[in-house]
Order: C-alpha cells, then sequence, then structure tokens
C-alpha cells in the first residue's frame, strides 16, 4: 500500500520540492488522481456547494446558449482543493462542448500556449490551472487571443519583422488560481467573471462524504459522516480522501460501518486532530509559539526551521489556519492567535496576552 499523506495534495508539493522519496510520489498520485476521477461531479446538481456562484454560472450558460455565443472567460480562485478543475468540467458538461485541462507550468515556451490555442475547436473550453505562474511572453500571446480570439503572429527580423494576425475558434478560458493577487492587472482585466470559492460548511460536506461513501459502497452513518466533515478543513478534496482511509479501518478493524465513533478513533490514529489539522500544520503553530514567543515571524523562517517549501506553508497549511483564526499575517509576519494557543493547549504568557 502506498504511504500517503493526509492531504495528498500538501505531499504532491513536498515531494516535488524536495524529492524526497519519488516513488512514494508516483504511486500515490496516480493512485489518487484516479479516485479523484471516478467521486468527480458531472453535473450541477451533484456538484455540492459554493452555491451562489452556480446560481450565477447557471444563468450565464443559459445566456451564453441562447445567444449561441461561447461563455466569458471564467476566473476561479481560493486555496486549493475546493474544486475549481471539477468545476470547470461541469461547466463544459452543461455547456455541451469539450474541455481541455492544462496548467501554467507546462505552457513555458511560446509554441505551448501557441500550440494548445491553435488546437481548440469552436466553443471548446481551456482550462488553465495555477494562471498566476503562467510568463509574460504567453501572457501576452493570450491577450489577443482572449480579446478577438486571434494570434498575433511575427515573421521575419528586425527591419523586415511582420506581424501577422491568425484567428483562432471562439472559444472559453477559464483560469483558476490560489493567488489572485499574483495575477497581473491586464490578465485579471480581460476574465468577464471572477469567483472566489467558498470553504464548505459541515453540512456540504456531510453531503460530499456521503455521495462518495455511496460511490465507494460503503455504509456511512449520518454522525459518521459529520465527524470527518469536521476534520475536513473545509475542503472537499480533504473530506473524500478522508473517507477513503475512514473506510480501510471501517472495513478491515470495525464492522464494516464508519459511525461517528469509528471515523474519530481512524482519524486520531491519522493524526488529524478535531480542527482536521495535521502534524505540519500543528508544527507550525508549535514553532512559532516555542521558537518565535508567538510571532510575528516571518513565513522563510518558518519554512527553514521546519525544512518545508514556503509555497506548501503558504498554499496548502495557511489557508486554513487563516480563515479558522488559528493563525494571523501581519506585515512583520505570522502570529499565532490566542483561539491557537488554545487550541495546542498552550498557555498564553502575560506578555503575549498584553500584546493581543
Ligand atoms: N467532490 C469534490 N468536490 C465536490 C463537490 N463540490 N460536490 C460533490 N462532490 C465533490
Amino acid at each position: 500500500m502506498a504511504i500517503i499523506s493526509d492531504d495528498n495534495f500538501k505531499n504532491e508539493k513536498r515531494l516535488d520540492s524536495k524529492q524526497k522519496n519519488p516513488i512514494i510520489k508516483t504511486e500515490s498520485i496516480e493512485y489518487d488522481k484516479t479516485f479523484e476521477n471516478s467521486i468527480r461531479p458531472k453535473t450541477f446538481e451533484d456538484y455540492i456547494g459554493q452555491t451562489s456562484l452556480k446560481e450565477t454560472l447557471k444563468i450565464s450558460i443559459e445566456a451564453a446558449k441562447l445567444r449561441e455565443k461561447p461563455l466569458d472567460h471564467l476566473l476561479f480562485y481560493g486555496p486549493p482543493g475546493l474544486g475549481k478543475t471539477t468545476l470547470a468540467g461541469v461547466i463544459a458538461e452543461q455547456m455541451g462542448c469539450d474541455i481541455k485541462i492544462t496548467s501554467a507550468p507546462s505552457l513555458e515556451r511560446p509554441r505551448d500556449i501557441i500550440g494548445i490555442l491553435m488546437s481548440l475547436k469552436g466553443g471548446e473550453i481551456l482550462f488553465i490551472d495555477e494562471i498566476h505562474r503562467l510568463n509574460k511572453v504567453a501572457e501576452e500571446i493570450l491577450y489577443p487571443a482572449m480579446e478577438d480570439f486571434s494570434l498575433d503572429m511575427t515573421t521575419g527580423k528586425s527591419q523586415t519583422v511582420k506581424t501577422l494576425r491568425v484567428p483562432l475558434p471562439k472559444f472559453t478560458l477559464i483560469g483558476a488560481t490560489t493567488k489572485a493577487g499574483e495575477l497581473s492587472g491586464p490578465l485579471r482585466d480581460r476574465f468577464g467573471i471572477i469567483y472566489r470559492l467558498q470553504f464548505y460548511t459541515i453540512d456540504e460536506l456531510s453531503q460530499v462524504i456521503k455521495r462518495t461513501a455511496k460511490i465507494l459502497d460503503i455504509n456511512i452513518t449520518e454522525d459518521g459522516a459529520k465527524a470527518i466533515a469536521k476534520r475536513s478543513r473545509g475542503t472537499p478534496r480533504i473530506a473524500n480522501r478522508l473517507v477513503k482511509r475512514v473506510a480501510d479501518f471501517a472495513i478491515i478493524k470495525y464492522d464494516g460501518v464508519i459511525t461517528a465513533e469509528v471515523a474519530d478513533k481512524s482519524l486520531d490514529v491519522l493524526n488529524i486532530d478535531e480542527f482536521g489539522l495535521d502534524t505540519t500544520d500543528r508544527a507550525m503553530l508549535n514553532l512559532i509559539i516555542e521558537k518565535y514567543d508567538g510571532g510575528p515571524v516571518g513565513i522563510e523562517t518558518i519554512a527553514a526551521a521546519l525544512s518545508e517549501d514556503v509555497r506548501t506553508l503558504e498554499d496548502v497549511c495557511e489557508p486554513y489556519l487563516l480563515q479558522s483564526g488559528l493563525l494571523q499575517r501581519t506585515p512583520r509576519g505570522r502570529k499565532v492567535s490566542p483561539e491557537g494557543y488554545r487550541h495546542l493547549g498552550k498557555n498564553i504568557n502575560n506578555l503575549q496576552q498584553h500584546l493581543f
């Protein structure tokens, strides 16, 4: 069995950055991608949560179909695992069109982005993940493609240089990013709809978990689903991974049903606490408290002390720690909140209490 972390996305990035164990990485990612695809909802009815975005999208899709025009370009942003790629797939299904999925780091050379744009068919959706990582040249190729559905190609050298405008089929670009702030203004301005995906409520996550349990053919009680939901950090990708792991425990160690007790006991063994924090999250909070008097301390210092990648901490650990109020971001660095102290069972000394 592959040894994977509770949030495989985290594992993926860690192993990428440090290449600790490439064999585990390959196995677990292949394994999880297949699982993720098998449980991906295909329709708005099956897609749980993000209610207001879904309503907006349904209207835009109906209007685009009525006008026989492609949908406006869309930008989705928010922490990883909230269903940006899944939603793009649902939109394609609803529009009745094909979707090409890529990510900015694989569009390094001009010919990569030109190639993919020229391969598009009319009405098709192009999904670019991590769009904030697009380089300047690729961005400039995208501008006329998004605005006028054309490519500006140059031929010849210096004095004989000529610009050639090549028409493209009409398409919809869906960009996804965890860092909307890193997108350049001109690129951001070319999206018709910009939407931040929200963390999921316990109730929404419970529905996701029950749906996944059904697909996995495992029995789960209402309280069992809720117990997993509570430790899923508001993120369906994590919820789905946890159901799968708890299902293994339920089958092997218990009587095959995920009850609240089975879920709690299994997740305790997996080191996922009642807030859904795992060992890295807790190590981050602990370090700030123990070594830096609760902060503020810079993210680079934290990453170096934990032998972690800055991007993993910023993109994967921090959004939930910030959202749940355990961590605070200040101009001088990260600080653990009184709630964070309480969560780890630490005392705030007088000095720090005074600072808060
Ligand atoms: N799996 C991942 N995201 C989901 C969602 N929003 N609804 C249902 N299942 C999901």
